[in-house]
């Protein structure tokens, strides 16, 4: 069978020569063995022994081409010297084989090595945020007048003159424009010094009953201990017909117990407010001695929260209401009510970001 294969009809390989091939392939096979399995040994990356194994067992590898060549060679021969070849074969397959899993093995080491996790270690630790005791001091105020059935209305901070005073009932001229010292941006635009040019834009927009709070930022060109450029206030207005003081004592009355404790002793104050008549400014018994007198309360056993009033008929006529109309606004200042809540004694902490000041108020 095989002295017809078509290699042994084409006779590359004749008798005579056959010994000297037999030879020349011998040591062609033992240059092989001699250098791939070192090489093998050596390859240092899977791709290495790749590499070599391509070279010597690939479509066009040497050994490929030697058993390939075979082919030509008589029978007998060709058993024997191809048994040697292919016994080479099978070994460095077996050294590619070992050289690849040990190669694998030690990159897999390698990246656990590099990447162990030490599942012992504790930790770190997730710094909570929470509200700044501004915003939460804010948002309790507004939720005990949304109790008592007020809703929340917004307006700008930066204002028109109008609005901030002259709808107010304060004039260019008039001497109540001393009491807020102001940022202007023009002569008509202004950083508004407090919420109640919001009644003015509520009532421009909507006829009565009105029953709104206007929480925000105000600003004042004034700094110290206790007073802040930038603060907060929340304006209150409730208009209807038939609206009196009362109504304005027991609504002020109500949110000093839902927020300070049932009880807590309220004062009105005969106060001046150019937008307001009567008007008042609100104590309340100081929350740190409980009325008794101390240096925060200066001796009066009192603290001022906000100031409020009957709203004038002049400012009912500024908006288009009926002047007979009746209805009271206040505005409290939130620093003032969180430096009592809290018993802090000076405004600047608020805005000072100190994690040490903010830390001490986690659960807000
Ligand atoms: C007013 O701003 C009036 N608009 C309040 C008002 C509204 C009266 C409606 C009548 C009717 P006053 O200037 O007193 O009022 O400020 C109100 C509160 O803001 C003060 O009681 C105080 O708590 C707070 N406040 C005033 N100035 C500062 C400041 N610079 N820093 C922090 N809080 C301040």
């Amino acid at each position: 069978m095989c002295d017809q294969s078509p290699d042994r009809r084409r006779g590359f390989v004749f008798p005579g020569e056959a010994m000297e091939e037999t030879a020349r392939v011998e040591k062609q096979l033992q240059a092989l063995e001699a250098w791939v399995l070192l090489a093998i040994e050596g390859a240092e990356e899977p791709e290495a022994v790749e590499q070599i194994r391509i070279r010597v067992l690939g479509r066009k590898g040497e050994l490929t081409e030697i058993l390939r060549g075979l082919g030509a060679f008589p029978p007998e021969i060709r058993r024997e010297v191809g048994q040697q070849a292919n016994t080479l074969k099978t070994r460095i397959e077996a050294a590619l084989g070992k050289r690849q899993q040990v190669l694998r093995v030690a990159l897999l080491e390698g990246l656990a090595f590099r990447e162990a996790i030490d599942i012992t270690l504790p930790g770190r630790p997730i710094a909570r945020g929470s509200l700044h005791p501004l915003t939460a001091t804010l948002y309790e105020i507004i939720e005990v007048f949304q109790h008592l059935g007020f809703s929340v209305a917004e307006g700008p901070e930066v204002e028109l003159d109008y609005y901030n005073f002259e709808a107010l009932n304060i004039p260019k001229d008039h001497p109540a424009r001393d009491m807020q010292d102001t940022f202007y941006v023009t002569d008509d635009v202004l950083l508004r010094t407090h919420t109640s040019p919001v009644q003015i834009r509520v009532m421009e927009t909507q006829p009565p009953p009105v029953k709104i709070v206007a929480p925000g930022r105000v600003y004042r060109r004034d700094a110290d201990p206790t007073h802040s450029p930038m603060f907060h206030q929340v304006e209150g207005l409730l208009v209807d017909h038939g609206v009196s003081f009362a109504d304005l004592k027991g609504t002020l009355q109500a949110f000093v117990d839902q927020f300070f404790g049932t009880g807590t002793r309220v004062r009105f104050r005969p106060s001046f407010f150019p937008f307001t008549e009567p008007s008042a400014e609100v104590d309340i018994a100081c929350v740190m001695c409980k009325g008794a007198g101390c240096r925060v309360c200066k001796g009066s056993g009192f603290l001022e929260i906000l100031g409020a009033g009957m709203v004038d008929p002049e400012v009912f006529r500024m908006v288009g209401y009926d002047p007979e109309i009746t209805g009271f606004a206040f505005g409290l200042g939130v620093e003032r009510i969180a430096m009592l809540r809290y018993g802090i004694d000076d405004i600047r902490l608020f805005f000072e970001n100190d994690l040490r000041f903010l830390q001490q108020f986690p659960t807000l």
